[in-house]
């Protein structure tokens, strides 16, 4: 992360300010004049003929509201974090939590490991145990090969490290052996695709032939399982108290629900499904694939062979509530939309990131929030409350439309 210090995260009453006033705020941390051109997207107004290049048979523009979560702490760092999303409370929850947890020095993080894999796939293979040997005897000459491709990647610390084999018999596939051969590849500031799709896809037919196969499927997994973040955070029980209940009962009841999401599937799915409206929201903003990072949180959410949540909550030896996410995030700086799109840029500026682990780090420490806000909303007064006065809000707005014919499914 930037260096520079940074105006303090810890803002009292900024949903009471009118728009103009928060754009001071946020301009005054990304270190913007005012008209500076990195504000330009934000209005909404983006160029439409840029979206033209971004996918095919473009219409126009789908905004998104675009809030700010305040008083963030991220090893150390203030941080104002951009979320775009549409679902109420989301924004102020998160920036609730991160007020609680600036109270015990916010939220570390730590990098557990940063590679992407790419899979080569060779089928019919006939014997698999030889063929992952002859595969692995030539590791050092697919590595040389791999990073050929990529010379600039190499040059800024990144490429190849190290390529491994699984075998899969006949019985598991429903027809020969295979061989699935991962890449693992070190993508520095990108999010990965492309860099591992032109590796496999260059090193398939050596590989298969090798291998005494015949060449497959070659593309990235989204089981990102060795790219992954944790955060980690420490909260006073007496921040937690909520009308009569004593802090202490509260932090016992979201242990007791984030058990609750280690044992039972049905329950992970929701609890991990908050804790991705912390991650979505600042991925979907910095112009990244969330679809990637979505099924990569749930495949390795399922990893024991049973789907679980990616956070703990535990109360440790000095009575603090401690919470830890770890997930795999497959997100990038550059590459993608990222540096095109106005938006996703002001929001890397904002978030003061200068590497992809940067940004994995913030988005990991969001989610580990948004998560606590909801375990203990639901573990308490239960979430309609809150959530149901910020309705009532759209139900205003959606008032205001009344006029327009309703669509043909509504009552
Ligand atoms: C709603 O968008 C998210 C929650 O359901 C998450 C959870 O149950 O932990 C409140």
């Amino acid at each position: 992360m930037s260096t520079k210090a940074a105006a303090s995260s810890r803002i009292t009453g900024f949903y009471r300010l009118d728009r103009d006033e928060r754009l001071q705020v946020v301009r005054a941390a990304a270190g913007l004049g005012p008209g500076d051109p990195a504000l330009d997207g934000l209005d909404g107004d983006v160029d439409v003929a840029l979206l033209d290049g971004f996918v095919e048979n473009v219409i126009g523009a789908f905004p998104l509201p675009l809030g700010i979560a305040v008083n963030f702490q991220v090893d150390g760092r203030d941080l104002l974090v951009p979320m775009a999303v549409e679902e109420s409370s989301v924004v102020a929850a998160a920036s609730n939590m991160a007020r609680l947890a600036r109270n015990t020095g916010g939220f570390q993080t730590e990098v557990v490991e940063d590679l992407v894999i790419g899979q080569i796939q060779v089928l019919d293979v006939a014997d698999g145990e030889a063929a992952a040997v002859a595969v692995a005897s030539r590791r050092e000459e697919i590595i040389e090969k791999a990073n050929a491709l990529d010379p600039t990647l190499v040059s800024f610390g990144g490429g190849c490290r190290d390529v491994e084999c699984r075998i899969f018999s006949p019985e598991q596939t429903g027809a020969g052996t295979v061989l699935v051969v991962h890449l693992l590849v070190d993508p520095r500031d990108a999010m990965g695709a492309n860099v591992v799709n032109t590796m496999a896809e260059a090193l398939a037919p050596d590989v298969a032939r090798w291998a005494g196969g015949r060449p497959g499927l070659r593309i990235l997994s989204n089981l990102a399982d060795r790219r992954r973040f944790r955060a980690t955070c420490r909260i006073r029980p007496a921040d937690l108290a909520i009308g009569d209940l004593p802090g202490p009962e509260v932090a016992q009841r979201i242990v007791e629900a984030a058990r609750f999401a280690w044992y039972d599937s049905y329950r992970a799915a929701t609890h991990n499904k908050g804790i991705m409206n912390g991650i979505d929201p600042v991925v979907v903003v910095t112009g990244n694939d969330w679809r990637a990072v979505e099924a990569g949180v749930h495949a390795y959410a399922a990893r024991d062979g049973q789907y679980r949540s990616v956070s703990s909550w535990t109360i440790d030896d000095d009575g603090m509530l401690v919470g830890q996410l770890e997930v795999p995030l497959q997100v990038g700086i550059v590459g993608g939309v990222t540096r095109l799109h106005p938006t996703a840029r002001f929001a890397l500026r904002l978030l003061r990131v200068e590497t992809a682990q940067d940004l994995a780090r913030v988005l990991a420490a969001v989610g580990l929030a948004q998560n606590l806000g909801a375990l203990r909303a639901l573990g308490t007064e239960g979430i309609q409350k809150g959530h149901m006065r910020l309705h009532a809000r759209n139900l205003e707005l959606a008032s205001d439309l009344s006029d327009e014919p309703p669509l043909k499914d509504d009552p």
